[in-house]
């Protein structure tokens, strides 16, 4: 017998169960179709950085869909203890970018700017207010700009408590189910077929971060970004806040722990760690806190960022196959946006109205007005 459900999620990454949860809260009888296990991908890679000051520097609907994410964090976490008895490990320290030179000042002068002219709180300090407030930051730094309202959480964590929070509410979740297709007739989709079965439903969001290809159009794809990280483990914790410089990033966890990220290659889809990344990232490590000399490695490990060619999420209708949608492309940010994305893509897929500057920048079928455009 062919199960029926109101939404088919494919993809069990945080996306896929963040829209899933969402969906199940309001009482939608969902299946999420996982082809490995759930969050195994970019999703347990993350940082879990809530950079929504730290990832932007222009003003822009994305720029205003992290503001509002990050600001349903605290909120979440707290939800999400209830639901689950999952602690996602919520922590809002700030995150600091430290100068080493003028050049480096100035920019940071500039994002201070940036971030003030939108209201938003970002402080340059000099080297003693930086060492008073992170005494492990090496003595070499010459200045810092603060953002103290980003945070951080537990990826893993998180994709773990959205996947038991939606199966609480009553999902129905298979992981080790593979997509091979989309059923579709006259325009209208009605299901999926998997490596094992057939399952119908009124709608089906496509949540596969970057290994969608053969169920999204080739206008919306995604780009691949690898990304090379590793866990270092100290006695005792040896910074607060998340620091960083020079594209390498240092988010303190739990115990003494420093997860260090992340090399960023694009087009690249293979799960090989470098020597040269390993290296390079240490190094820069080690500048920003030298007693990070003195840690072991725990683990080293790769994922793959879901890019996209104007660096925005697809999220929306697929245009001409009626309910069907995609949430895709989340890039460097899919942990922050993950809360506010449920919450979107439950509000589109049941009728619900969205902000129209979000629909407009993110619908699935912009790449195609855009070409469209290109053309005349
Ligand atoms: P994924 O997590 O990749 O999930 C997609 C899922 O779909 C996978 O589990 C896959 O198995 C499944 N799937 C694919 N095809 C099929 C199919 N045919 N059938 C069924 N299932 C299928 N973001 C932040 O906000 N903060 C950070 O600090 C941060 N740091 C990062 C550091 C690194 C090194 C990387 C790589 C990423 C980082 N990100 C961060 C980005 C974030 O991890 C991603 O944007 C986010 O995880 C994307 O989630 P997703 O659910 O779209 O994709
Ligand atoms: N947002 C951090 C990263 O993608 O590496």
């Amino acid at each position: 017998m062919i199960k029926k459900f109101d939404q088919i999620i494919v993809g069990g990454g945080v996306i896929g169960c963040s829209i899933a949860y969402q969906l199940s809260k309001r009482g939608y009888r969902v299946l999420v179709l996982e082809s490995s296990t759930t969050g195994c991908e970019a999703s347990n890679s993350a940082a879990g950085m809530l950079g929504a000051q730290n990832e932007f520097t222009e003003e822009g609907p994305l720029f205003r869909f992290a503001q509002d994410s990050r600001r349903l964090f605290k909120e979440l976490s707290d939800e999400l203890i209830s639901e689950t008895d999952i602690d996602i490990h919520y922590v809002h320290k700030g995150i600091l970018k430290l100068s080493f030179d003028q050049q480096q000042n100035r920019q940071l002068e500039e994002i201070e700017a940036f971030q003030k002219s939108m209201g938003n709180p970002a402080y340059i300090l000099s080297r003693a207010e930086v060492l008073e407030l992170e005494p492990g930051v090496t003595s070499e730094v010459a200045s810092a700009v603060y953002m103290p309202d980003d945070g951080q959480v537990s990826a893993p964590d998180l994709s773990k408590a959205f996947f038991k929070a939606a199966q609480n509410r009553g999902a129905v979740i298979h992981e080790n189910e593979r997509v091979v297709n989309l059923l579709v007739t006259d325009g209208e989709i009605y299901g999926v077929s998997t490596i094992h079965d057939t399952y119908h439903a009124d709608q089906v969001v496509i949540a596969t971060g970057v290994f969608g290809s053969g169920l999204i159009p080739e206008t919306a794809s995604t780009i691949p970004v690898k990304g090379e990280c590793l866990e270092l483990e100290l006695d005792t914790p040896v910074i607060q806040a998340t620091v960083s410089s020079d594209g390498c990033y240092l988010v303190p966890k739990q115990g003494g722990k420093v997860l260090v990220g992340a090399s960023s290659l694009p087009g690249r889809t293979d799960k090989e760690i470098s020597a040269k990344a390993v290296s390079l990232l240490l190094e820069k490590a080690f500048l920003m806190v030298p007693e990070l000399s003195k840690a072991s490695i725990n683990r080293l490990w790769t994922g793959i960022r879901p890019g996209t060619s104007d660096g925005k999420p697809y999220m929306g209708a697929v245009p001409d196959v009626s309910g069907l949608y995609i949430s895709v492309g989340h890039y460097r940010n899919g942990i922050l946006l993950s809360p506010i994305t449920g919450i979107y893509m439950a509000d589109l897929i049941t009728g619900k109205r969205v902000d129209p500057s979000y629909y407009e920048s993110f619908n699935a079928g912009r790449v195609n007005e855009f070409i469209g455009r290109g053309g005349g």
